[in-house]
Parts: structure tokens; sequence; C-alpha cells
């Protein structure tokens, strides 16, 4: 008899991505040469000066780490949402590390949701990241979605909330479309929370990667006693696979989230958290990565344009959206030509007719690339 699988496991689609990497295997199997515009995983270095405290921090033995974090690197995350975003945390009541943001997006439905009360609806719009309906599903939670549509600038109808609603995630700059909230729709959404007795998530993964103006942070609202920010390394200093990140929130989030953190064991390594007090300490090198994704959409947005296809939203992040008629034939068509792109159906049905350019390869790659798709 096969082992009993849970159902909420078992009933889950494969992840879309692992489709992806199936048919990028497939093609280097058969000698094409893939440029990988598919998942936003981050090709760029890491800064020497993050790598050498890394390896600087890393002791003759380490402990488990503790779920609170070092003081050091709380403190340095405090600091630098003051210099970003003009807020002043408390670093022993406000703020706690987490390995990366995933896993702490995806358990944000277990801290807080009783699932066998009516006020259990998980909120996100879609096209989305696909973590916040799984944390909802596996919390026994209620996932609902909102659509994001053009014509609303990829904004949510926040007209739709009401009080059966628990926890109602944005993410801003977004992925997969790189639009952008202003400040005004994080008060009208945090007056919503206070009105209908929900939390704000705000998953902004993506603040970091911008091209204008740089992009407000929920954090920022005159009352942030709802509201939960979700902030990694991950984009911001092309840290992927350091796993580190922190939540900034009230202090009965963080009490709570301490309480729950040490079950799971998800705390970063202390060399990783020594590595990102110095992460978050600098910005020149995350100038220097907006620089480098800057000169890669300068290289792919005329080429992309002159196709016909509309760029729309991607105003920040690392990602370029565009509509594009036939999308899913399109996808076909470039990775006949070894580019690999995400079609927008994988974030959601309001993704379809879209793909997503993740700028992801090199400076070279992209110029390639651009060259195949001029003649294409
Ligand atoms: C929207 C969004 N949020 C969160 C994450 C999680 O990133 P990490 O766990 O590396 O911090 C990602 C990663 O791709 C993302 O796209």
């Amino acid at each position: 008899m096969p082992i009993r699988i849970a159902p909420t496991l078992a009933e889950m689609a494969t992840y879309p991505f692992v489709r992806l990497e199936e048919a990028r295997r497939r093609l280097v199997a058969a000698g094409v040469e893939v440029i990988d515009f598919g998942r936003g995983d981050p090709n760029e270095p890491t800064d020497p000066m993050i790598r050498q405290a890394l390896v600087d921090g890393l002791p003759e033995r380490a402990p488990y780490p503790m779920a609170a974090g070092l003081p050091e690197l709380r403190e340095a995350a405090a600091r630098w949402c003051a210099a970003r975003f003009g807020v002043e945390l408390d670093p022993e009541t406000e703020l706690v590390p987490t390995y990366g943001s995933k896993e702490a997006i995806f358990s944000l439905a277990q801290v807080l949701i009783d699932p066998s009360s009516d006020k259990r609806a998980v909120v996100y719009g879609e096209p989305a990241y696909p973590v916040y309906e799984r944390g909802a599903l596996f919390a026994g939670a209620e996932p609902r979605t909102l659509p994001l549509l053009r014509e609303n600038g990829f904004l949510p109808d926040l007209g739709l909330l009401g009080d059966d609603v628990a926890i109602v995630w944005v993410n801003y700059p977004h992925n997969p479309t790189g639009a952008v909230a202003l400040l005004s729709f994080y008060e009208e959404l945090a007056a919503l929370a206070e009105r209908h007795d929900f939390v704000v998530a705000s998953d902004e993964a993506y603040t970091e990667l911008w091209f204008d103006e740089p992009p407000a942070s929920a954090l920022q609202v005159a009352d942030r006693s709802r509201v939960i920010v979700f902030q990694t390394l991950s984009k911001r200093s092309s840290m992927t696979g350091y796993r580190s990140g922190f939540v900034a929130a009230p202090p009965e989030v963080i009490s709570a989230l301490k309480a729950y953190r040490p079950t799971v064991g998800t705390a970063p390594q202390e060399f990783v958290q020594r590595a990102s007090v110095v992460a978050w300490n600098d910005e020149r090198h995350v100038e220097e990565t907006r620089a480098r994704y800057r000169a890669k959409r300068d290289v792919l947005m005329p080429v992309l344009a002159a196709k016909g296809w509309e760029i729309v939203a991607s105003e920040a992040t690392m990602y370029l959206w565009l509509a594009v008629p036939a999308a899913d034939a399109v996808v076909d068509r470039l990775l006949e030509r070894g580019i690999l792109v995400a079609p927008g159906s994988f974030f959601g049905p309001s993704g379809d007719g879209y793909i997503r350019f993740a700028l992801v390869p090199t400076l070279d790659e992209c110029t390639r690339a651009a060259a195949i798709l001029a003649e294409l």
C-alpha cells in the first residue's frame, strides 16, 4: 500500500517553475544554448565584502541559532528601515530575522489564523507569487484571490474586503508585473484593516530594485498597528542562497513569531546573520545592482517593443511584463530558440495573455537574446 501523503500536498499542482526547469534540462540535453529568463533567481555576484563577512563569521563550532536573532542584525535592519523609509522600529520588539522571506510568508497563516473560526480568509491579488495561497492551504485557512488588472494599475479592488478576512497579502513592487503601489494605497488598506479587523501582510522583496523613484513601504503608514512587512536580502543584495530576511511587525505579532519559529527551526545561521549585517549597512552594492538591471532593461526593451509586444507596468523589480497575443504559443516559439520565459498564466488566471522576462541572465546573454529576438 502506498504511504499516505497529506491531501493538501497531494492535491497541489506542481510548482510551475519545476515545469520550466524540466524544459530547460531537455533543451540543454539537446545541445541548445539556453538563456534563462524564467526563474527570478539573480545570477548577480554577491558583493565580495558580504562574502568575506560570511567567511569571517564562520566559527569553529556553530551552535543552534536563536529565533530572536543576533541583536546586531536586528539593529542593522532597524537602522536600514529608518534610513530608507523614515520609520523607527524597536529592534527588540518589532523585528525578527527570517530564513529568507519565503518560509515566513508561508507560515504567517499558521501563526495568526484559527482554522475553525469564520474569520479565516487569506486574500491576495493574482497573478501572484504562489506562496500566499500555499501557506493559507496548509494552515487550513481559505485562500481568496482578487484579480489584478491592467486597467487598475495591477492593484486590487479594496472594496471587496469584508469581516471574514484575516490576512490581506500585498506585494509591491509586484512580482510578476513590476507594478508599484503608492503610500496612499497602503493608507487605505491600513484603514480597512482597522475597520474589518484583518492584518496587512506586505511582501516587500523588491522594494530596492527600482528605476525612477524608490517605492513606498507599508511601514510608512501613519498607523502601522496592523501592518506586517516581509523584507529580504535575496534580490536587493543578490543573496538568494544565503536565506536572510526579516519581519517588521507590531510587538504582539513578533512575540507570536518568536514563539512559533523555534519549533520550525528557521533562524538563519549566525554566520549568515553576520554577513547580513554588512549587507544591510551598505547601499553602494545595491546601487550597482540596480545599475546592472537597468542596463539589461535598456538592451531588451527596445527589441521587445519593436516586436509590438507591449511592456506594461514593469516600473520596478527584475521583471518585464509583456502583453502578448497568443502568449503560450510565443513562450513555445521562444523556447525553440533557447529563450526561456515564464508564461503569465503560471501566476494565476489574470496572468493570461502576458509573459514575464526575469532579467537574471548576464548582460552579455541579454545582448545575445536581443539579437535572437530581433530576428524572430
Ligand atoms: C514576491 C516574492 N516574495 C518573496 C520571495 C521570497 O524570496 P526569499 O525567500 O528568497 O526572500 C520571492 C522570491 O522569488 C518573491 O518573488
